[in-house]
């Protein structure tokens, strides 16, 4: 997914990295939106400042893009310790582990993104260092191997993950704040738009501003991206300003609707009403029929899709709304109609 030509895809590329140092909120004060999740978290936050603690272990779910890594960031910053960022599959071996934990100083935090990812015998590392602050590990092998407690410093975990359902049970019970992340309203869409517009210096209608909202999926690192496009289109064909013409023309050339979806989207749904007769089906069909990854299509497709009620999930599989027909300009098949005289 790291490589992913589609330009709606929610997962990072990196020609994001650019911007995303320049883009990427330093203070709750910037961080837009999530109020349910930043609200509790700043009181938490103070909490621990005042009882000259470790914040708790605190855990992040929800879809790529949404400000997950951002906000541990803020975190880190807010607390005036270091953050030390690492990820699930990054960590092979025990010993990886071992060595980022030792390396921690008091109250410092780790965040650990993909943390569903970590391979179980790590995992179990993880557990006496959240909760004991300490690490057992075992030196040596056969009848002469002895085990030696090593003390950590009482550091912070912030795991992340787009799947808590993934995570096992005795690493999910070790978080004692757990934040779901919700998808963002348009209105605070246009508002990081504006933000970010701001700081790369470029104007933007208000016409402009509300349409790329619209279509940026819920997701700021959408909007961020669509962003960049329509000031790439502006500063080669127009006059650098952002307006309704450029806009038409960038999202135009970029094949994204006026919902917000582009073509893998009006794929899966398409092949979901043509060849599965609107469902319900199984995901792993849907992903094999389009030839797509069932994790890239449950993580970064599906969540905008069933957001806009155009994708139902059921327990037997997915389902495609009526509203899904009249966005791709289709009559959705005849209603049954029991009709009692
Ligand atoms: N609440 C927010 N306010 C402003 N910008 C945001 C917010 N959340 C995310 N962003 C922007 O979107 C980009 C992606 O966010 P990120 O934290 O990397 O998402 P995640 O870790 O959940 O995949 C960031 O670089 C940042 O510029
Ligand atoms: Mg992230």
């Amino acid at each position: 997914m790291e490589n992913d030509p589609r330009l709606t895809a929610a997962a990072a590329r990196p020609e994001d990295q650019e911007t995303d140092l320049t883009l990427r909120p330093k203070h709750f004060h910037e961080y837009i939106g999530q109020t349910t999740v930043t609200d509790n978290l700043k009181i938490y936050i103070e909490a621990a400042r005042m009882r000259r603690e470790p914040l708790d272990h605190v855990l992040f779910y929800g879809p790529p893009g949404l400000g997950k890594t951002t906000l541990a960031g803020i975190i880190a910053n807010e607390l005036g310790v270091d953050l030390r960022i690492t990820s699930g599959p990054a960590i092979e071996r025990a010993g990886d582990l071992a060595a980022i934990l030792t390396n921690l100083s008091d109250h410092d935090v780790l965040f650990i993104d993909e943390i569903h990812r970590l391979n179980r015998s790590i995992e179990e590392v993880l557990y006496s260092a959240m909760e004991d602050y300490c690490l057992d590990i075992v030196i040596g092998k056969g009848p002469s191997a002895r085990s030696i407690r090593l003390d950590l410093a009482r550091f912070t975990l912030i795991g992340a993950t787009t799947r808590a359902g993934s995570l096992s049970a005795p690493l999910r019970d070790r978080f004692g704040v757990i934040c779901k992340f919700e998808m963002y309203t348009p209105d605070e869409l246009g508002r990081i738009i504006q933000r970010s517009a701001n700081i790369l210096g470029i104007p933007i209608d208000g016409k402009s501003l509300t349409d790329l909202a619209h279509r940026s999926r819920g997701t700021p690192r959408v909007a961020n991206r669509l962003l960049r496009r329509v000031r790439d289109f502006s500063q080669v064909l127009g006059s650098g300003v952002i307006d309704q013409a450029i806009t038409d023309q960038t999202l135009q050339a970029l094949g994204i609707d006026h919902l917000g979806l582009e073509g893998l989207d009006r794929d899966i749904l398409a092949t979901i009403i043509h060849r599965f007769n609107g469902g319900p089906v199984g995901i792993d069909t849907i992903a094999a029929a389009i030839g797509e990854e069932r994790v890239t299509i449950e993580d970064v497709y599906e969540p905008y899709l069933i957001q806009s009620g155009l994708l139902h999930r059921t327990s037997k599989g997915r389902m495609v709304s009526d509203l899904a027909y009249r966005h791709l300009g289709l009559s959705s098949p005849e209603n049954v109609q029991l009709t009692i005289d």
